[in-house]
């Protein structure tokens, strides 16, 4: 076990108890919120008022939440596995990287980045995005969209993620419903890859039987006591 390949898939359950509402729980954002309005390209196009106040609100909102015990645990398995341990999110907030983990993609983009339509440019960015806000690096203003896929957009460093796929020796998925593809349909590449499969959430449903294994409990309780029990199996 000690030189092998890891790969995490989180969900938005991992921030749950951050603070940060999950999408498809009872009081989850799409619940409040219609996805063709916020999330989707042709909303943009539509009334970019509205996503750009959502996304701001977002934006603001992570001033006040702090990453939890699951994320500090993926950290601890980056520093301390011997092997490789690569954390794939659907997540757009920062909190991975604030628990330290550095090994790590945004599939889905991130809250704290802004992407020019002008310049193509992803730069980072902590304030709202106005009308008139101007691209950090070729000035033209007003061109500022959130850089978060949209649902019909192509996720972000694919073939990176897929190459670790075909590679991995163990794949979890923590705090993810498997509702939205391609993210959904890794654990099917992992085990076409002979990869052990394992799933981590408050409630194991769904896509649960997709899997070899299933730990049902918040993510601040199972997440570490996994990682306590690879860790100790790296030995
Ligand atoms: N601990 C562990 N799991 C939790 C917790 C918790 N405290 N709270 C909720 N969960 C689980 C739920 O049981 C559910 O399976 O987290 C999952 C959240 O699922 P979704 O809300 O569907 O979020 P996610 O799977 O990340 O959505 C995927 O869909 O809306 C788009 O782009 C968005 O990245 C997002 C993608």
């Amino acid at each position: 076990m000690s030189k092998a390949k890891i790969v995490i898939l989180t969900g938005a359950g991992i921030s749950a108890e951050s603070g940060v509402a999950t999408f498809r729980d009872p009081d989850g954002v799409w619940a409040k919120y219609d996805l063709q309005d916020v999330a989707t390209p042709q909303g943009f196009a539509r009334d970019p008022v509205k996503v750009q106040d959502f996304y701001n609100m977002r934006r603001r909102q992570m001033g006040s939440v702090e990453p939890n015990a699951a994320h500090a645990a993926l950290a601890k398995l980056e520093q301390k596995f011997p092997g490789d341990v690569l954390v794939v999110t659907q997540n757009i907030d920062d909190l991975h990287e604030r628990a330290g983990s550095r090994k790590l993609i945004h599939m889905h983009g991130e809250l704290g980045h802004a992407l020019c339509l002008s310049c193509g440019q992803s730069s980072a960015w902590a304030d709202d995005i106005a009308a008139h806000s101007a691209c950090p690096a070729c000035g033209a203003k007003g061109q500022l969209r959130p850089d978060v896929v949209w649902f019909g957009e192509m996720p972000y460093r694919m073939e990176e993620i897929g190459e670790a796929l075909t590679r991995c020796d163990l794949f979890v998925a923590i705090g993810t419903s498997g509702n939205v593809y391609p993210a959904a349909g890794f654990v099917e590449e992992a085990r076409a890859a002979g990869a052990v499969t394992a799933e981590l959430n408050l409630k194991c449903a769904g896509w649960a039987s997709r899997f070899d294994e299933q730990m049902e409990g918040p993510a601040t309780q199972v997440v570490p006591a996994f990682v306590e029990r690879v860790l100790s199996g790296a030995g």
